[in-house]
């Protein structure tokens, strides 16, 4: 094959074969496609898009550029071999969904593999809220992370590099060519790294809003159809929820906050919002791995799992395991300063993608990958859309140890807090849709 033919094909809306598809991948992993030839035909995709065939053999030959895991040796205390799922959100802001979530489900003896992320740009990262735990570590060899599997039920830790390395290579591509907005190359990417991890079961938390990569309902349904026809396709069991983010989840957005809201989730308080939808995607995971439906445990139920301590027994475990200490005092951000509502009425709008962007400038995310992020710093909010307010009240706290980024900070969040006078505020659901 020769890559500039492929190129020409898909930059006159061609269709690429499955062996084309096979070559470029396999090609580009070895070094044998230039850069600047796979920018050009991801590029061509962006624009021209793939159909559901070739989307299909494009994250195979992903999966096949690697390792894949293999959980079978996994076992229950009466000898069988356990179920998996896992959880995949595509990025939000206060999205600490996975903290109370993963020791949540395993409470019901299914294992949680939860391979996640670091934070880039305005939507925070999994590993990056719990090393804020003191002593935390994400980095776990195989042989640790199954064992904690058999042990305690959950892991979070870091994907390693064996797992799609194709889509690691790609999507540093992506992120500096212009082309990480593609559905085919979003849903390859993500089902690429959760096929190869081998979970059993996979829920997909797609978000509809400012604060997501898809602003509107229509894409983002079409990147959940498109992801759970590529799950079932390789034999995952895969459903996926459209979840509203044009207002952050809970009261926090930062690394240390978020898991101090987790832990009160799991201590059976917590923002509504953040329990009902963990409530959601654990019985969306029983369901998928066999569990709730299943002769004899139908009664598992996980907002009680969460309310009578067995949900905090095995997150204490968890972190444990991985080295942390979950009674210890989390870092608390140096400096802070308080946003004012500047009217009496109804919150309407709080925008999750300027309450983000802000978290992030205050020292929460990072700029560049190298970047290390402030564990105390973030953005807690005093008030949500539906709320009523009075002028001069506190709507949000700004928190840094760097006190020279509160004024980009609050550049972020102008015009992102709109109160109205009053009458009604249609109540916006959290979960919009079920696909799958
Ligand atoms: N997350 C991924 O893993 N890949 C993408 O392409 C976008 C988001």
């Amino acid at each position: 094959f020769d890559a500039v033919d492929i190129i020409r094909t898909k930059r006159d809306k061609g269709t690429l074969s499955a062996a084309q598809i096979d070559w470029t991948i396999d090609a580009y992993t070895r070094g044998a496609i230039a850069e600047e030839q796979m920018a050009a035909l991801n590029m061509a995709i962006l624009l021209n898009g793939m159909d559901r065939a070739e989307i299909s053999r494009w994250t195979a030959a992903m999966v096949a550029s690697g390792e894949r895991m293999d959980f079978s040796a996994l076992r229950t205390p009466d000898g069988r071999v356990k179920a998996t799922a896992d959880k995949h959100s595509t990025g939000g802001v206060g999205d600490k969904i996975t903290l109370p979530l993963a020791p949540l489900v395993a409470v019901f003896g299914v294992a949680v593999p939860q391979l996640s992320g670091r934070g880039l740009g305005h939507t925070g990262g999994t590993l990056d809220k719990l090393e804020a735990i003191p002593g935390w570590r994400a980095v776990l060899s195989t042989a640790e992370m199954m064992s904690q599997l058999q042990d305690v039920g959950a892991v979070v830790c870091a994907a390693g590099s064996k797992l799609a390395p194709a889509d690691r290579k790609l999507y540093a591509l992506r992120d500096v060519t212009g082309t990480v907005e593609s559905i085919p190359l979003i849903a390859s990417s993500i089902m690429s790294k959760k096929i190869a991890e081998g979970t059993g079961a996979l829920v997909l938390d797609v978000k509809v809003g400012s604060g997501a990569f898809m602003k509107d309902a229509a894409s983002a349904r079409e990147l959940a159809e498109t992801m759970v026809a590529l799950g079932t396709g390789a034999g995952v069991r895969t459903v996926a929820l459209l979840t509203d983010m044009q207002t952050p989840l809970g009261l926090t957005a930062g690394n240390a906050i978020e898991v101090e809201e987790s832990v009160e989730v799991l201590a059976g308080g917590g923002p509504p919002d953040v329990v009902e939808l963990t409530v959601r995607l654990a019985e969306e995971m029983l369901e998928a791995a066999g569990v709730r439906g299943a002769t004899g445990m139908s009664r598992a139920d996980p907002a009680a799992a969460l309310r009578d301590g067995r949900a905090m027994d095995v997150w204490n475990r968890m972190i444990a395991a991985q080295g942390g200490d979950p009674r210890a005092k989390l870092p608390v951000a140096r400096e802070s300063e308080t946003v004012y509502a500047q009217a009496d009425g109804v919150l309407v709008e709080l925008d999750a993608r300027a309450v983000g962007v802000a978290a992030w400038r205050l020292g929460a995310g990072r700029a560049r990958k190298e970047d290390a992020v402030q564990a105390g710093a973030g953005v807690r909010l005093h008030a949500k859309p539906g709320d009523a307010v009075r002028r001069g009240q506190p709507l949000m706290t700004l928190l840094t140890d760097t006190p020279e980024r509160f004024g980009r900070a609050k550049e972020a969040l102008e015009g992102a807090a709109v109160i109205a006078a009053g009458g009604d505020l249609p109540s916006r659901p959290l979960i919009l849709d079920r696909i799958g």
